[in-house]
Formats: structure tokens, C-alpha cells, sequence
């Protein structure tokens, strides 16, 4: 199993870590565009080898994608961060184009590799490297729910007091301020959170969730890297194992929750193939009226993609 990840910045270094400590793959290749960047931090992970017992083999390219030949699944995650005063739309004229031609370098090497596009404003990015690619939607979706559901899961786990790993919850739609979390469908060891948590409370939560990487950006000065980075590894993982686990991810829609052509996440089973099914819920109308708004939120920023004439 060989894996790029493309972009050896925070974010894209985490990813590369993530998955050596977890021995996902035995060949992780970093791309950056930044003389000899990737290299040095290719190689000072490689030296950890030893001590963490990682038998992942991970090198460094300076813009050099012949060195990811042949890679299983790529995962995309160059592009400006954002900064304080920034929401992840205003990052799109910059990325798109970095987005378009880092996605025609892994197609040309790695013509049947999965790809997973972590760049924001992502939703948006995921389109674009869907079109740029010509793939089929289960090799080419974005990683953005498995974050949101993160934060949402471990705020939900300082409230009550329990450990995280006991809480399950599912988060859909665009991964910006209209993000929708499901209290409904959030459960603690089984148990439905409504009946652990005041309805104020979880509401709190809920929009805490929403502004959850504009929070870690008032904090940091720039976006969010370890959870971010995680979550990505967590994909590489699924389909690496081909575990068939169920993750919101952000997909082109054929129809599925009444949209189509729009990049949305949604939950899916994860596995060798890429999305190998895309689930449909029920939804309740108040459900169904967020996850609409979220849509046209993300539409309203491929609206500014397709301006740019790129395609
Ligand atoms: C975040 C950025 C990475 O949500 O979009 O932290």
C-alpha cells in the first residue's frame, strides 16, 4: 500500500505521521511545493521509526510527483489555511487553482489511486478535484465530517463526563457554519443523548460545533491541524483495511437527500473501492430544511468556482 500526501504542512505532516504510527501503509510519499521541506520532515519522521517500531517507510518530494507512481490513495491537502477574520470560502480563488493542478500531477502518475481532498473551502475543493480528475465519485470524495463529528464528540464528552469513545454520533452537509449535526441520531454507549443532556445544553454544543475551526483559528492565528490530520489518516485507514466503516464524507450527490450535482457530506461505507455506498437517512422536515440550507450554502461558493472559468 503505497499513499501520497500531498502538501507537508501541518495538516498534511499529521496525515503522514497518523498513518506510520498506525502502520496503514508501508510506503507514505510527502509532495510540497517548498524546496526540500517534505524531505526534512519525511526524514525526521523516518528517524522516529525505530523508536516508535513503524515499519512505514516514508520519504520526502519537492514537488516532484514521479516519486508518487503509482500510489494507492492520495491525499490531497495543500492550499492556504486560514486566518483569523477568514472563513473557508475566502480561500477559494487561491486553492482552487492549486487544488486543479495538484490534482492533474497524482492523476498523471497514479492514474487509479482514491483520491481525498482535505483543502478547504472543502466542499468546494472536493468538486473540483472531481472534475479535474474525471473519476468516478467513489474514487474522489473529501474529508471534513470525520472533524466535525470529532469536535462535536469530544464537547459532548467534557459535558458529561464520559469517555469519548462511548459517544457516536453522525454530522452531515457542508463543512462551514451550516454544518448539521444530529442530536437524533447521537447516541452515548447506546443511549440517545436527549435523555443525558438539558436541550440548551446540546444546542450549545451544537453551534459550538458548527464554529469549531474558527474557534482552534482565534487560538492558533491558523486552522486546525491535529484533529484535521486524524481524521484524513482515519480514511486512509478504512480503505487501506478495507474496513467498510461508516464516516460522513463529502461526496458528489446523484440524487440521494433531493440534490444533485452539489459536493455534500454524507454518510457512507468506506472500504477498498473508496465510497462504496452512500446511506440515506431519514430525516425529519426541520432535518431536511438544515440540510438544504447547508446545500445552498455550498452551491452559492461553486457558483464562485464556476466564475473562475477553471473548467
Ligand atoms: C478546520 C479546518 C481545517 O475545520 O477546516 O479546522
Amino acid at each position: 500500500m503505497k499513499v501520497t500526501v500531498v502538501g507537508a504542512g501541518n495538516v498534511g505532516a499529521t496525515v503522514a505521521d497518523a498513518i506510520a504510527v498506525k502502520e496503514v501503509a508501508n510506503e507514505v510519499v510527502l509532495v510540497d511545493i517548498r524546496e526540500n521541506f517534505a524531505e526534512g520532515k519525511a526524514l525526521d519522521m523516518w528517524e522516529t521509526a525505530p523508536i516508535r517500531l513503524s515499519d512505514t517507510r516514508l520519504t520526502g518530494s519537492t514537488n516532484d510527483y514521479s516519486k508518487t507512481a503509482g500510489s494507492d490513495i492520495v491525499v490531497i491537502t495543500s492550499g492556504m489555511p486560514r486566518k483569523p477574520g477568514m472563513s473557508r470560502d475566502d480561500l477559494i480563488s487561491t486553492n482552487a487553482k492549486i487544488v486543479k493542478s495538484v490534482t492533474e500531477s497524482v492523476v498523471k502518475y497514479s492514474p487509479d489511486a482514491i483520491i481525498i481532498i482535505v483543502a478547504n473551502p472543502l466542499d468546494v475543493m472536493t468538486y473540483a478535484a472531481f472534475l479535474t480528475s474525471k473519476k468516478s465519485r467513489n474514487k474522489v470524495f473529501g474529508m471534513a465530517g470525520i472533524l466535525d463529528t470529532a469536535r462535536y464528540r469530544a464537547f459532548l464528552a467534557e459535558e458529561l463526563n464520559v469517555s469519548p469513545k462511548d459517544i457516536q454520533a453522525l454530522l452531515m452537509g457542508g463543512h462551514g457554519d451550516t454544518m448539521v449535526p444530529l442530536p437524533r441520531y447521537t447516541t452515548v454507549a447506546g443511549i440517545p443523548v436527549t435523555q443525558l443532556i438539558d436541550t440548551d445544553k446540546l444546542d450549545a454544543i451544537v453551534e459550538r460545533t458548527k464554529k469549531g475551526g474558527g474557534e482552534i483559528v482565534k487560538l492558533l492565528g491558523t486552522s486546525a491541524w491535529y484533529a484535521p490530520g486524524y481524521a484524513a489518516a482515519q480514511m486512509v485507514e478504512a480503505i487501506a483495511r478495507d474496513q467498510k466503516r461508516i464516516f460522513p464524507v463529502c461526496t458528489l450527490l446523484e440524487g440521494e437527500y433531493g440534490h444533485e450535482n452539489v459536493a455534500l457530506g454524507v454518510p457512507v461505507v468506506l472500504g477498498k473501492n473508496g465510497i462504496e455506498k452512500v446511506i440515506e437517512i431519514e430525516l425529519t422536515d426541520d432535518e431536511k430544511k438544515l440540510l438544504d440550507t447547508s446545500a445552498e450554502a455550498v452551491k452559492s461558493v461553486m457558483k464562485v468556482l464556476d466564475d473562475m472559468k477553471l473548467f
